[in-house]
């Protein structure tokens, strides 16, 4: 096994983007990534299409991110993919071009964990980049989870918090919808908080013990409300979408930073990193921002590319697990449910 000049090239598909990165000694070369436009039409991912395009892209996805990175493939010494969890279908195309990729090519396969590399995102060695002490608290919000994590080292993470319903970014995603909205609509809704009165409307909070997350409940009381004023007035929607947008995004951070304060009490670490698509969001990023000063938080928000999914996450967490030996072999299978 080379212990220096180490080229990985990871690959990541475990929803609807294909993504492909080259790292070399912890430093992204490459970090290539295709969605798919094909489920807008859908307001949301349709597992069977997504893992089709999966199909198609994957061959120009690899070559691009080779190519960008300029690197061969005959140099490479690892190939990292994503295992799970994520769609069965979507995760199946990942896991066996990379099978036979690492097998043609006769060097290490090495499988991970998404939801650690949203958390691991941070150690990608950057200009400038802050990487969090352990233990640290992550917090993974995204599309399909929202969990709070307590990180003692790279693979010793313990989730102490998570939803018992819905995701937070399918929070953003299902209000979006009901206000006629795109898919995915949680950029969308950002970008009209912005403008927005974030106390125009008030949402009632969910009661759930401890550190866990819901967000059906908020679901629930956002499509009453529209219900209830769009009677009153059929353009409301279009007369206070601004307003409705932050609203809405004001009282899910609510709910993010309050689960956050409280794990901080309880576990006294002070330490918070943030990962996955939601982490994108200009107001979680503002409030953490605040929380520095109101509660003497450090906090550690990835750069934007690294937020939503991406190869380069895989390509550190394949690099990490590559300086630990610990490779997976050709038996093994995508696991849709893997748990960190
Ligand atoms: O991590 P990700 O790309 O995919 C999953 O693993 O789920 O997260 C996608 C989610 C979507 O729900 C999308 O609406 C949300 O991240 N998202 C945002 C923003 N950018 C992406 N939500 C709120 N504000 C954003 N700026
Ligand atoms: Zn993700």
């Amino acid at each position: 096994m080379a212990t220096q000049n180490i080229y990985i090239l990871a690959i990541e598909s475990s929803c609807d983007d294909t993504a492909a990165s080259v790292m070399y000694n912890g430093k992204i070369l490459s970090n290539v990534v295709a969605g798919q436009s094909i489920h807008e039409a859908y307001g949301g991912v349709v597992p069977e299409l997504a893992s089709r395009a999966h199909q198609q892209n994957i061959v120009p996805v690899v070559h691009e991110a080779l190519k960008q990175a300029q690197v061969d493939k005959s140099q490479l010494q690892a190939i990292a993919f994503t295992r799970g969890p994520g769609l069965m279908g979507s995760l199946l195309v990942g896991t066996s071009f990379a099978k036979s990729l690492a097998y043609g090519l006769n060097i290490p396969l090495i499988d991970v964990n998404h939801m650690q590399a949203h958390i691991l995102a941070h150690f990608i060695d950057e200009e400038g980049s802050k990487k969090p002490p352990f233990p640290f608290l992550g917090m993974t919000i995204s599309g399909g989870h929202t969990q709070i994590v307590k990180v003692n080292s790279y693979f010793d993470m313990e989730v102490i918090g998570e939803t018992i319903d819905d995701a937070v970014g399918e929070a953003f995603d299902k209000s979006g919808k009901m206000l006629g909205l795109g898919y995915p609509a949680g950029p969308e809704i950002d970008r009209r908080a912005k403008l927005g009165n974030p106390k125009a409307f008030k949402f009632t909070k969910p009661k759930v013990d401890g550190l866990n997350f819901s967000f059906s409940g908020l679901k629930t009381a956002i499509l009453y409300f529209l219900q209830r004023e769009t009677k009153a007035n059929s353009n409301f929607v279009e007369d206070h979408l601004n307003d409705i947008c932050a609203s809405i995004q004001y009282t899910i951070i609510g709910i993010l930073i309050e689960k956050l304060k409280l794990a901080s009490k309880q576990t006294g670490i002070h330490h918070i990193a943030i990962g996955g698509g939601v982490s994108a969001n200009s107001g979680i990023r503002k409030a953490l921002k605040e929380g520095e000063g109101k509660f003497g938080w450090t906090t550690y928000v990835p750069k934007f590319e690294f937020t939503t999914d991406n190869a380069a996450m895989i390509a550190i967490v394949g690099y990490l697990k590559y300086l630990e030996g610990d490779f997976a072999d050709q038996s093994i299978t995508a696991s849709s449910r893997l748990q960190i």
